[in-house]
C-alpha cells in the first residue's frame, strides 16, 4: 500500500463482519483484551478492530500484519513501534470502525454514531466552551443534534491528534460548530503538548456517522495546510 507525503488516508472498517479471519492476526494480550468484554458482540468488534487496524498497517509497512508492534504514549494513544514516519489513528463507535493513516504529522480520529441525546443541552453546557454553547443555540432546532456531534467530534479529533486525553479542560481545543462545514484550521498555542497548527476536514462516511480528522503540525511549519484528503475511504473486508 503506497501513501504519499501529502495524503490522509481513511479506512473505514465494518466491525459486524465475521472476527474469524482477523484472529491469526492478533497477539495473545489483544485476545485476552477481547476476552474482557462481556458481550460477544463487544469481544467481536474488538477482534475485527484490532485485526483489521493489524492488516491495513502491516500492509503500509510491508510487513505481517500480527507482526506489528505498537508503542503507547503518556495518555494511551498508540503508535506504530518501530522506526517509521507513518502515523495513525482509530475511533469506533456502533458498529463502525475509521483508521486515518498519515505521514510524519499527529493525526487524530473520531467517528460518533448520531444517536437522540436527551440531556444534549446539559452534556454541551459541561463540554463546550461558551462560544461553542452560543453558536450551538444560534442553530436552528433541527441543526442542533448535527452540530452538537460536529462539535463533538471536531474537539475530540484535536484532543486525539495531541494524545492527551483529559489531561486538559477542554476549552483549549474550541471550534466552529456550524454542521456543514467540512474542513477548518484552527490554531493552538500554550504548552507544547498541546500547541500546533490543526486542521480539521468533517466528513460523513456512512448516513448518520459524523466523523472528524485532525492533523497537528508545529506552527512553525505549513505541513497540515498542504495536506490533502484522500477523497476515496477503503474499506476493510476480507
Ligand atoms: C481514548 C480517548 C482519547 C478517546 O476515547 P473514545 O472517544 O471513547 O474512543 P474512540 O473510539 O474515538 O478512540 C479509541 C481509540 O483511540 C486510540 N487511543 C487511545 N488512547 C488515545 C489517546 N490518548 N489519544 C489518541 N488516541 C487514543 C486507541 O486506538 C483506541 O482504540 P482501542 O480502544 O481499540 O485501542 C479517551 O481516553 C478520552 O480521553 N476521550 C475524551 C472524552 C471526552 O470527554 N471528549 C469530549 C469531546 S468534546
Amino acid at each position: 500500500m503506497h501513501l504519499q507525503a501529502d495524503q490522509v488516508q481513511l479506512w473505514l472498517i465494518d466491525l459486524d463482519q465475521a472476527p474469524e479471519p482477523f484472529d491469526a492476526l492478533l497477539q495473545d494480550d489483544e485476545r485476552e483484551r477481547a476476552a474482557r468484554f462481556i458481550r460477544r458482540q463487544h469481544q467481536d468488534r474488538f477482534r475485527v478492530g484490532r485485526g483489521a487496524l493489524r492488516a491495513v498497517l502491516g500492509g503500509y509497512l510491508g510487513q505481517e500484519a500480527r507482526f506489528v508492534r505498537f508503542a503507547y504514549g503518556a495518555h494511551g494513544k498508540p503508535a506504530l513501534a518501530e522506526g517509521t514516519d507513518l502515523r495513525f489513528n482509530l475511533s469506533h463507535s456502533d458498529r463502525w470502525a475509521m483508521l486515518g493513516v498519515v505521514r510524519g504529522v499527529d493525526i487524530g480520529v473520531d467517528i460518533e454514531a448520531i444517536r437522540d441525546l436527551a440531556d444534549l443541552d446539559a452534556v454541551a453546557r459541561r463540554t463546550f466552551t461558551a462560544r461553542e454553547n452560543r453558536e450551538l443555540d444560534a442553530l436552528p432546532a433541527g441543526f442542533r443534534t448535527r452540530g452538537f456531534y460536529a462539535c463533538w467530534t471536531r474537539k475530540e479529533a484535536m484532543v486525539k491528534a495531541a494524545g492527551v486525553g483529559l489531561a486538559f479542560e477542554l476549552d483549549w481545543c474550541e471550534v466552529a460548530v456550524d454542521p456543514t462545514m467540512d474542513c477548518l484550521d484552527v490554531k493552538v498555542g500554550g504548552s507544547s503538548q498541546i500547541a500546533g497548527q490543526y486542521r480539521l476536514w468533517c466528513l460523513e462516511p456512512v448516513a448518520g456517522l459524523p466523523a472528524a480528522v485532525a492533523i497537528r503540525s508545529n506552527p512553525a511549519e505549513s505541513g497540515s495546510s498542504s495536506l490533502r484528503l484522500c477523497s476515496r475511504i477503503f474499506r476493510v473486508a476480507f
